[in-house]
């Protein structure tokens, strides 16, 4: 096996048994409250933009607080955006003044971050944008989503992009020397041509390599949530990234590169439909939606990537809480059967999804039954079968309308009735299968 990609499988093993994680977006854009992309979807002026950072207060900033639910989540991982495009920094870069240390909150948002997730016992990551709008050598006139894109005043005016690229490089590499061993880089994200060496993404790649040998990486210094880039191929490219990263989508069979081959990948999804604080978006998803989106990646090899966006006094919006902390409900009675699984041996049941665990088989039933939940052709291939939430005993059904189905194996949901019954959790009701 190309040695990359066999490098790639040792160091996502962690990751791949995680399986479930904290996206954080979360900087001045909280102000404007109309999500990350303000200053490029109002075309704002850098001038006007600047202003935010005068009041950027985070008086209300516990990351501790943020950690606990996290934890209460079941999340085993958590990636804070340490710069966005809007080139505002989170931590105490040298190489700007345009960063959290020099508003009235006068923190070191990022260091604090780490700190507290660590404490306990999650994995840190870093989301650090390639991409810098408020940087004088990044491209502004004519790039594809520069806030000065259409603005005449920049047309003609020159950018030093080498310049920039050393700015870029050397802000991730103050990142990757002064915060301690980071388990993730997602970098975000690459288009038109401004992808690969147009980042110098070798000499980057090197870079973090040498300073954090086992650190794991996304595929946007090549891709973006419209394509994975080399990641997919055999011969990956250095900067390739050991993830790929599907973006507000779940694949339809998961992701394979050109060998056929698993790739490991994150379905980064948000709660509402907005990565930074946007306080009109209420449309938020289900606790249920989330648990079948988190059991939809699992059974497909993945993991989801679950996003808040923190508003600007630092606080996780309420409804984001409420849902995290239904979720973790459900995940600590059935975390087995998220944690260390991936794709089953077996086809995608109508009922709901597989996952699998060596000879435990997690059946999750996510809608009520007319009678049997049927587990096609798994006749004769079962030890014994547990509710997960409570252990308790599941029989095999023998039952007068099952005779004439032999190679498939079947089970009520309740011991006493063999009618339709409700499930005993209404999210996601897991029985736990153990193969003979
Ligand atoms: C997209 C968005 C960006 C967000 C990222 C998260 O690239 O444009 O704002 O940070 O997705 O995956």
């Amino acid at each position: 096996m190309n040695q990359r990609i066999e490098e790639r499988n040792q160091r996502t093993k962690w990751y791949q048994e995680s399986r479930f994680g904290m996206f954080i977006h979360w900087g001045l854009y909280a102000i404007p409250a109309r999500g990350e992309w303000v200053r490029s979807v109002e075309r704002i002026p850098v001038e006007e933009y600047d202003k935010l950072q005068h009041e950027f207060s985070a008086e209300e900033y516990d990351p501790k607080k943020w950690a606990k639910l996290a934890k209460q989540a079941g999340m085993k991982y958590a990636v804070l955006t340490a710069k966005h495009h809007d080139g505002f920094c989170l931590f105490d870069s040298q190489y700007t003044d345009f960063k959290s240390t020099n508003t009235p909150c006068g923190r070191d948002l990022v260091a604090e971050f780490l700190e507290a997730f660590r404490a306990e016992g999650i994995k840190v990551g870093l989301y650090f944008s390639i991409i810098d709008w408020h940087h004088p050598d990044f491209p502004h006139y004519g790039d594809k989503q520069h806030p000065m894109r259409d603005n005449e005043e920049f047309k003609g005016k020159e950018h030093n992009f080498d310049n920039y690229l050393t700015y870029m490089h050397a802000q991730a590499r103050e990142l990757l020397t002064n915060y301690g061993k980071l388990d993730v880089m997602w970098f975000d994200f690459s288009y038109n041509d401004m992808q690969g060496e147009k980042w110098r993404a070798t000499e980057f790649m090197q870079m973090v390599r040498e300073l954090q040998p086992h650190i794991i990486t996304d595929n946007r210094l090549e891709g973006s949530g419209e394509e994975s880039g080399s990641i997919l191929t055999a011969n990956p490219t250095i900067y390739a990234g050991d993830f790929a990263s599907p973006e507000q989508m779940i694949p339809p069979k998961g992701i394979v590169n050109e060998l056929g081959d698993p790739v490991p990948w994150e379905a980064c999804v948000t709660l509402n439909n907005n990565w930074g604080y946007a306080a009109e978006d209420k449309h938020y998803k289900s606790a249920k939606m989330i648990v079948h989106m988190l059991v939809d990646c699992v059974s497909k090899n993945g993991n989801l990537l679950l996003n808040v966006g923190p508003d600007a006094k630092g606080r996780i919006p309420e409804e984001s809480v409420v849902i995290l902390e239904e979720v973790g409900k459900w995940m600590s009675e059935n975390a087995n059967s998220i944690y260390g699984c991936g794709m089953a041996e077996f086809e995608k049941p109508e009922w709901g999804r597989y996952t699998q665990n060596g000879k435990k088989l997690y059946a999750h039933v996510f809608e009520e039954q007319t009678g049997a939940v049927c587990l096609s052709n798994l006749a004769n291939q079962i030890d014994k079968m547990r509710f997960l939430k409570d252990g308790s005993e599941i029989r095999s059904a023998e039952y007068w309308n099952l005779k004439e189905y032999p190679d498939h194996a079947f089970f009520f949901l309740n011991s006493k009735t063999a009618d339709s019954y409700p499930l005993p959790e209404e999210k996601d009701t897991v029985v736990e299968i153990t193969l003979k």
